[in-house]
């Protein structure tokens, strides 16, 4: 593997705490994240259709998706509802006020699913708050694979 490549993006100020902003690294979307003055950056394009998440709610390290709400670690890059799934997450450098971004993804590293397959945080309590409910999460997310999500979609 070769050295990791930074680019500048942008300036820390640009994104004020809570808040993100997307930006094109190469042919890739990402979006970069402050977390209380800590910056994150993950792949901009939602795996389930494509939205931006970055246009997302931002409430601690996640992110739900502006157009279904499925939620993600802007952390680690984790889908909340199954932690086995992930978006790609970039290592992001501060250089004074600048900020920059890897231009290649970290390596995905093995997400090791909790006893039942899904995010400690997943399962129940997520989707039956706010996932399920209102969206298409009640059809194919979470209302038939509780302790069974092998069918799931790739
Ligand atoms: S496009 Fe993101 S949850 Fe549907």
């Amino acid at each position: 593997m070769g050295k990791k490549e930074f680019e500048k993006v942008g300036k820390t100020s640009d994104i004020p705490p809570g808040e993100a902003s997307c930006y094109t690294v190469g042919e890739t979307l990402i979006g970069i994240y402050n977390v209380a003055g800590e910056f994150f950056a993950i792949n901009d394009l939602c795996p389930h259709m494509g939205a931006s998440l970055s246009a997302g709610h931002l409430e601690g390290e996640s992110v739900s998706c502006p157009w279904h709400a499925w939620r993600f670690c802007v952390r680690d890059g984790t889908w909340l509802d199954n932690r086995k799934l992930s978006v790609d997450t970039y290592e992001v450098k501060i250089d004074g006020e600048n900020l920059l971004v890897a231009t290649e993804p970290n390596p995905k590293e093995d997400i090791v699913p909790n006893d039942k397959g899904r995010g400690a945080q997943g399962g129940e309590n997520e989707c039956g708050e706010n996932e399920c409910g209102e969206n298409e999460c009640g059809e194919n997310e979470c209302g038939e694979n509780e302790g069974d999500n092998n069918n799931r979609q790739a």
